[in-house]
């Protein structure tokens, strides 16, 4: 089972909630990016995962919207649903099923120690804490376990899950005999870290970021420009790589060098002499010509939600071809009695 492969290239697994809208710069450059240059590499599979979005309230429409532009975005940024898979978590039924299987395989104190829950939990108070948070962690244990994943790329924060993934593959090949391939976390570090323009000490994210100090790929390029030109720097006037001392300019380095694909180091040079402002000016300069594209692409299949949604539908029916037979196989060494 572990062994059946459709291609010889290495499977990558990875996912990504629909619930912030639209994506900002530390989405893509930490996560997005590697996934459109892993489909040169890999065997990728990529899923939207709604079924993960709902563990915390959602309003339908918003959950419907928010998981067609998702996947938009994805397309716009570059993944090509004729070099990848890319799917919605919830087309693909056989998520739900085997993550049953994997809850009756996890242990009550292993799932309460993991510490994404304990954050959500606490923010969300013990009322609005469900048991689908609880289970989160299994449920995408099972998303990876179903396509027989070879590499997990994630961010760091996700290092404790994928753990867990492991330990329950292993278990369960124990237990029943070798089923599932042993994934492994392939941490995404390169520019993984982008500050918040405002306040560099900090990720980028949707949770922490300041309003002025977050960039949503989305917004119009001009919004997103002049918060480069706002970007909050230091006293000091020179521009050099630091992330100890200057994180601001060392983070705006950063942003340059992942966009332009010129190293930090050239950039140094580049601008050595010149003032904060120039740096900013034209990494807004920078930034806008790079997402302009992006977003015409992504507001193009959003147009076409017949059209999107059938590139959904497809990318659905590649995945399952996968799930199936890996449920399949859990379901009869389990000893569930097949249906006839
Ligand atoms: N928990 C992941 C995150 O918040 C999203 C996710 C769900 C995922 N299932 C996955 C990531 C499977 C990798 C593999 O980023």
């Amino acid at each position: 089972m572990a062994s059946e492969r459709p291609t010889q290239r290495p499977r990558v697994f990875s996912g990504i909630q629909p619930t912030a809208g639209s994506f900002h710069l530390g989405n893509y450059l930490g996560a997005v990016r590697q996934w459109v240059a892993l489909q040169e590499t890999h065997d990728a599979v990529y899923s939207v995962v709604d079924l993960h979005a709902i563990t915390i309230a959602q309003d339908p429409k918003e959950l419907r919207d928010a998981t067609r532009l998702a996947a938009a975005q994805l397309l716009g940024a570059g993944l090509d649903p004729e070099r990848c898979t890319l799917f919605v978590q919830s087309h693909v039924p056989e998520h739900s099923q085997l993550a049953w299987v994997m809850n009756c395989l996890t242990g009550f104190g292993e799932a309460a120690r993991m510490t994404q829950f304990k954050d959500k939990s606490a923010k969300q108070g013990a009322e609005g804490t469900t048991v689908g948070l609880f289970t989160y962690p299994v449920l995408q244990a099972a998303d990876i376990l179903l396509y027989q994943t070879d590499q997990v790329p994630v961010g760091e924060d996700q290092r404790q899950h994928i753990e867990l993934t492991r330990d329950l593959a292993q278990r369960f090949n124990g237990r029943y005999g070798d089923t599932f391939t042993l994934p492994a976390a392939y941490i995404l570090k390169e520019a993984a870290r982008i500050g918040d323009l405002q306040d560099p000490a900090i990720k980028m994210s949707k949770s922490a970021s300041s309003p002025k100090g977050i960039v949503w790929l989305m917004d119009e390029p001009r919004v997103s420009a002049k918060k480069f030109r706002s970007a909050v720097t230091d006293t000091d006037t020179v521009i050099r790589y630091d992330p100890e001392a200057k994180p601001g300019v060392s983070n705006l380095l950063d942003v340059y060098s992942a966009l332009s694909g010129e190293s930090v180091a050239r950039l140094e040079e580049k601008f050595a002499g010149q003032l904060y402002g120039a740096l900013k000016t034209e990494l807004a300069e920078v930034f806008t010509d790079w997402v302009q594209p992006f977003r015409t692409r992504t507001l193009e299949y959003l147009d076409d939600p017949a059209e999107l949604d059938a590139t959904l539908a497809r990318g659905a029916a590649k995945a399952r071809e996968v799930a199936t037979r890996t449920l399949e196989a859990v379901y009869e060494r389990v000893g569930f009695l097949p249906p006839r």
